[in-house]
């Protein structure tokens, strides 16, 4: 059985690491630099599938697809496998995912800013936000069928392993701000939390903060063109893998950004799933 492995690519990624491409490849590449850590990852079938290709890639974004099949989060005795929405009907209604709207407090964003009383948001109004997650079992991370699953399905064939903590990621400060600050991106933002957690927030329709809990296990994909921001929480510490249709973009614009088509397109997506 052929090896998959994680290896560098020919290019850096202009933000923070040199990002990674599943391929074919021998043995465990050495480790990058700091904050990036090399995968291995044993599978029968090559990865590598072109964003170009018609008949292999997703739609432009993903998240908007009226066919997209939901993962939803199952609770841990339910066992620890990612599954469409809607399979088993019992299951999801159980489902309640991590996440709330934020209270108006100042103070340190890696608090909670969890209000009280608690005003819970659901998978359902996440998925009308084109807001996608999945629990894995982050423990198999570099042999998961489940997350080759997913990464098929989606045609993600990019990835690298970011590690968030003041010993690992140079200009860790100046970082955690970039990170916090209101921002999009003209691609989908795809983060597998493999140890520790944060905070995803997310814009909703009348442009208040959902604030989305991601722990390990945790895998989220934000859409092309939704105003967000992530924190560590207060441990400091969180190790995620970044994926990406194709060769990522990790550009971030900063609000006010409406002029990108992608942000035309999520606003219409929004209008379409009032
Ligand atoms: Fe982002």
């Amino acid at each position: 059985m052929p090896t998959v492995s994680f290896t560098q690519p020919p290019r850096a990624s202009g933000e923070l690491l040199t990002p990674g491409r599943w391929a074919q490849a021998g043995p465990r590449a050495p480790r990058a630099g700091p904050g990036l850590e090399c995968l291995c990852l044993r599978k029968a079938e090559p990865w590598g599938l072109s964003r170009a290709s018609p008949a292999s890639a997703p739609p432009p974004n993903p998240g908007f697809s009226a066919r997209l099949r939901l993962p939803i989060k199952e609770s841990a005795a339910a066992g620890l496998r990612a599954r469409p929405y809607g399979s088993n009907t019992d299951l999801a209604l159980r489902v309640m995912v991590q996440a709330w709207y934020m209270d108006d407090a100042p103070g340190d964003p890696r608090q909670p800013h969890r209000p009280d009383p608690d005003r819970p948001v659901g998978l359902e109004r996440l998925r009308r936000l084109g807001v996608l997650y999945w629990k894995l079992d982050a423990d198999k991370y570099e042999n998961d069928p489940e997350l080759e699953k997913i990464r098929r399905e989606r045609n993600y064939s990019w990835m690298d392993i970011i590690t968030i903590c003041k010993d690992k990621l140079p200009n860790y400060e100046e970082k955690i701000k970039m990170f916090y600050e209101e921002h999009l991106h003209l691609d989908d933002e795809i983060r597998y939390i493999l140890d520790g957690s944060g905070y995803f927030d997310v814009r909703d329709k009348e442009d208040k903060w959902i604030r989305i809990f991601m722990e390990k296990g945790d895998m989220i994909t934000l859409p092309a063109g939704i105003y967000h921001r992530f924190t560590v929480d207060e441990k400091n510490y969180t190790k995620a893998m970044r994926l990406f249709v194709g060769e990522p973009v990790w550009t971030a614009y900063n609000r006010p950004a409406d002029h990108f088509e992608a942000r035309g397109q999520y606003m219409k997506f929004l209008a379409q799933t009032a």
